[in-house]
């Protein structure tokens, strides 16, 4: 896909949030068990009897005070244990795109973690059915096409990475593509090289978060030895100048989660965050939500929010839209309706 060629007519600061939120988008790094709601959380436990290490819903909202990945990925892990039956895996899913349409994303690849749910006996059958039906009921009726990438967890092994890669293989026509998520620090891609190729082999598109807490080094063998198509976050890539330009010049797109990574203290204030500085070198940077449900943040709040504290203009809005629908998987006549759908959106708002 081209350069955006598109000219942007600068918008007063104070309508900068009205086109930040009716502007199309695409949602390209969002966990879905990290769209699950406290009340959401606390209503499907009274439905399957899962007893919470909480009392209530407020209890469990003070909980989300992270200091690093993992003592947020720790209440994570937690919060997705009320995930039983193939309906809870729907509802989840539904609220999210309901949300997610709200603030007029129009695509979403949704990332899932199926291990966290195998090991607690559930089977791949009832993740991948639940939330795939979801997705299908949401493009009929709230017209957002979404789909799906799984996740291996790269704290567990490669040997559990493969097993779970042969359960899914009867879901193939259900999943877009996979991806690496969970603990970075410690786990590097490498660890998962032979079975990111067996997924290459098999046609499915390659992503993997580097570069969140882990060095750069950890986004270099990402691309060269897992041969991922986007990093997810990346974030850490701007200490390494050369893995700038090699980001720059392949065009390979990062998913920026600035509320994440304000939450879990990769930067210490959102002003701090260095999403200017990735655009300004070029690199085709997108914003995204992460886990929106922990963060304090769905699409439209992660925007403005990031918007004011870094002061960005008119025309970084139109490049990150449009970076959202170039670094996705849709095909390229899609790809196209939507960055005309972009490029009218701006060209009539006044
Ligand atoms: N799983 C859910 N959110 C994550 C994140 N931000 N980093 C790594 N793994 C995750
Ligand atoms: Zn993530």
């Amino acid at each position: 896909m081209s350069l955006p060629k598109f000219v942007v007519k600068t918008v007063v600061a104070d309508r900068l949030p009205e086109l930040l939120k009716c502007m199309p988008k695409a949602e390209l790094h969002i966990h879905i068990e990290g769209s699950l709601e406290p009340e959401l959380i606390f209503a499907l436990a009274k439905r399957n009897g899962v007893a919470l290490p909480f009392a209530s819903v407020e209890e469990l909202r003070r909980a989300y005070a992270f200091s690093n990945l993992q003592s947020f990925l720790d209440i994570y892990y937690a919060g997705a244990s009320v995930l039983i039956k193939e309906q809870d895996f729907y509802d989840m899913t539904r609220a999210y795109l309901l949300r997610a349409a709200q603030d007029n994303v129009v695509h979403a690849e949704l990332f899932f973690d199926p291990q966290t749910h195998t090991a607690r006996g559930i089977s791949m059958d009832t993740v991948i059915n639940g939330i795939y039906r979801a997705c299908v009921d949401a493009k009929v009726e709230l017209g957002i096409s979404a789909s799906l990438i799984l996740c291996f967890l790269r704290h567990l092994s490669e040997e559990d990475a493969f097993e779970t890669l042969e359960q899914a293989l009867p879901y193939r026509d259900k999943l877009i593509g996979v991806g690496l998520d969970s603990g970075e620090l410690g786990n590097p891609p490498e660890k998962f090289a032979r079975v990111f190729a067996r997924c290459r082999a098999l046609g499915f598109h390659l992503v993997a978060h580097a570069g969140e807490e882990g060095p750069p080094a950890y986004v270099w063998t990402a691309l060269d030895l897992l041969k991922v198509e986007r990093v997810d976050h990346g974030v850490q890539s701007s200490k390494d100048a050369a893995l700038m330009r090699r980001l720059a010049g392949d065009r390979i797109a990062l998913t920026v989660c600035p509320l994440s990574n304000l939450k879990l203290c990769v930067f210490p204030t959102l002003a701090d965050h260095n999403l200017r500085t990735l655009l300004e070198a070029g690199l085709v940077a997108t914003v995204n939500s992460d886990d929106p449900a922990y963060f304090g943040g769905y699409m439209n709040e992660t925007f403005t929010q990031t918007f004011a504290a870094i002061g960005l203009t008119t025309q970084h809005a139109y490049t990150l839209a449009h970076n959202s629908f170039e670094a996705s998987f849709i095909d390229a006549s899609a790809k196209q309706r939507h960055v005309d759908r972009l490029n009218e959106t701006f060209e009539t708002f006044h």
